[in-house]
């Protein structure tokens, strides 16, 4: 069975974690299904976002494959580590906005594969934590450094050395999660900002992505130059002549 299934809807593509026995952790096989999968979703140019949850109606992804791990070695669990890495990486690094869909438990890996994602949008059942501490571990795809950047250090530093388990409405209130709606309306809530961005200029939503991601590596003086780079690119597309020419001709603009 895949551990990863891919399906489109207009749009859109829905990436499914697909392990509801194991609440879906990812495994090696998963993890190096998923750089596959998005590997071939780069080449799809119809794709205007990615969507990423959970089978199943408790996790989106509860960890890392805790019997995978159990009795790696120094350089075992090296390796595991950066292949989780090279997956979160590819998921921050897509060339179009991928949303997180947190249907339940987002713990350890689950957490950090949210963090990955351009935004998250929960259901009120979903769960945020980074329970490490309790495995006599810390997080190993990128979680100690993509959390903190998110939600600041303060918040950050208590989940880390806590392992303090939280609902969507504390995710909320400290940055992890854009909103929450109900499971029921969750995949609907995500479709519906797929075909908003779908509607706007693809350029233009790839720099804005390229624009914070790589910006947000750099001082303020040398992001806000990388902005005036890619602002000047955007002259050069079609998109903008449409765009403007809309606009002002009092029209939708039709990309
Ligand atoms: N790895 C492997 N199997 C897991 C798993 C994980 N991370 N999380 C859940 N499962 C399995 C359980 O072992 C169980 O399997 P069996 O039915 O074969 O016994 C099945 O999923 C259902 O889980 P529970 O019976 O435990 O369900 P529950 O409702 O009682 O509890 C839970 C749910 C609170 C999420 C609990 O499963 C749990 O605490 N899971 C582990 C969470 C965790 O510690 N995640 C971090 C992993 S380490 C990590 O991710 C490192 C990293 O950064 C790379």
């Amino acid at each position: 069975m895949n551990s990863v299934i891919t399906e489109k809807k207009d749009r859109a593509a829905i990436v499914t974690i697909n392990r509801p026995k194991a609440l879906n952790a990812l495994n090696r096989d998963t993890l190096e299904e998923l750089l596959a999968c998005f590997t071939a979703l780069e080449e799809d140019r119809e794709i205007a976002a990615i969507i990423i949850t959970g089978a199943g109606d408790k996790a989106f992804v509860a960890g890392a494959d805790i019997s995978a791990m159990q009795d790696m070695d120094t350089l075992a669990g090296r390796e595991f580590g950066q292949l989780g890495q090279r997956v979160m990486n590819s998921v921050e690094t897509f060339s179009r906005p991928v949303i997180g869909a947190i249907n339940g438990f987002a713990l350890g890996g689950g957490c950090e594969l949210a963090l990955a994602c351009d935004f998250r949008i929960a259901s009120d059942s979903a769960r945020f934590g980074q329970p490490e501490v309790n495995l006599g571990v810390i997080p190993g795809f990128g979680g100690s450094q993509r959390l903190p950047r998110l939600v600041g250090t303060g918040h950050a530093m208590e989940l880390l050395v806590t392992g303090e388990i939280i609902d969507a409405e504390q995710a909320c209130r400290i940055g992890l999660v854009n909103r929450v709606v109900s499971a029921a309306q969750l995949m609907d809530e995500c479709l519906q900002v797929v075909e908003k961005i779908s509607r706007k200029g693809p350029l233009a939503v790839r720099l804005c992505k390229e624009a914070v991601r790589g910006g947000m590596q750099m001082d303020i003086d040398r992001a806000c130059r990388y902005e005036s780079e890619l602002f000047g690119i955007c002259f050069a597309s079609a998109d903008q002549k449409e765009g403007m020419r809309a606009f002002l001709e009092k029209r939708p603009a039709n990309f």
